[in-house]
């Protein structure tokens, strides 16, 4: 109890957000409980393997794996209706629901996605292998835009100034790169979509 109170105290003091307290707090006691009930470390290994294959761009890139819902799949939906022959691509496709749904749209010719997390590249590989689109094991930033006309992102303000380089160098005039969440810092979107769902979720949308 004393060496968790100490490290919940100090844990600010080393520049963590508040709520990190709490998971300082409790780790020396699951430690002891975990000593107690004499719980194999193996465990503990075999979920941090796990977690590493879910998340491994959050160390890398500092993107962790989260999803995008139906309204705003609905929202990609009305971005692409009034054009023809879009090929379309998911940046860090996650588990391949966002690459499926535009597949399946009239106006979508091609629907791909790229994710380098082990456990959701192989999900997103069945996924689209079942309903639609096309997963690739890539890393995003060895991607090449210039082949689509509308580009999707949902990652983190982390990599929003480089990828937006990456998005003037390469895209043609007419595409779209639609950000989900984050906008890039200090440049003015085109179109800003507030959507209505639980979270709030706020499209920026950059036509080229
Ligand atoms: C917030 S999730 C979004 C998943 C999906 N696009 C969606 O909207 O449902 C971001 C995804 O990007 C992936 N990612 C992050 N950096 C990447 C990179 N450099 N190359 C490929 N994928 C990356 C992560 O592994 C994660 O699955």
């Amino acid at each position: 109890m004393v060496q968790a109170t100490i490290s919940a105290l100090l844990s600010p003091k080393f520049g963590l957000p508040k709520w990190w307290r709490w998971i300082q707090f409790f780790i020396p006691i699951g430690l002891y409980l975990g000593v107690l009930i004499q719980f194999d470390p193996i465990w503990a290994l075999a979920i941090f393997v796990i977690v590493w294959l879910v998340f491994a761009n959050a160390f890398k890139e500092r993107v962790p794996l989260y999803l995008t819902n139906d309204t705003t799949r609905e929202a990609l939906k009305a971005l692409v209706k009034k054009r023809r022959k879009v090929r379309f691509l998911d940046l860090g496709c996650g588990l391949g629901g966002n690459v499926a749904y535009m597949s399946q749209l009239k106006g979508v010719a091609e629907s791909h996605g790229v994710e380098t997390a082990p456990i959701p590249y192989l999900i997103s590989k069945l996924v689209t292998g079942l309903r639609g689109g096309q997963t690739f094991a890539m890393d995003m930033w060895k991607t090449e835009l210039a082949y689509y006309d509308v580009v999707y992102a949902f990652l983190s303000p982390e990599p929003m100034p480089k990828l937006w380089e990456k998005v003037k160098d390469e895209m043609h005039s007419g595409s779209v790169f639609v950000s989900n969440s984050f906008a890039v810092p200090d440049v003015e979107p085109t179109e800003i979509w507030e959507l209505d769902d639980s979270r709030k979720t706020v499209l920026y949308i950059y036509r080229l």
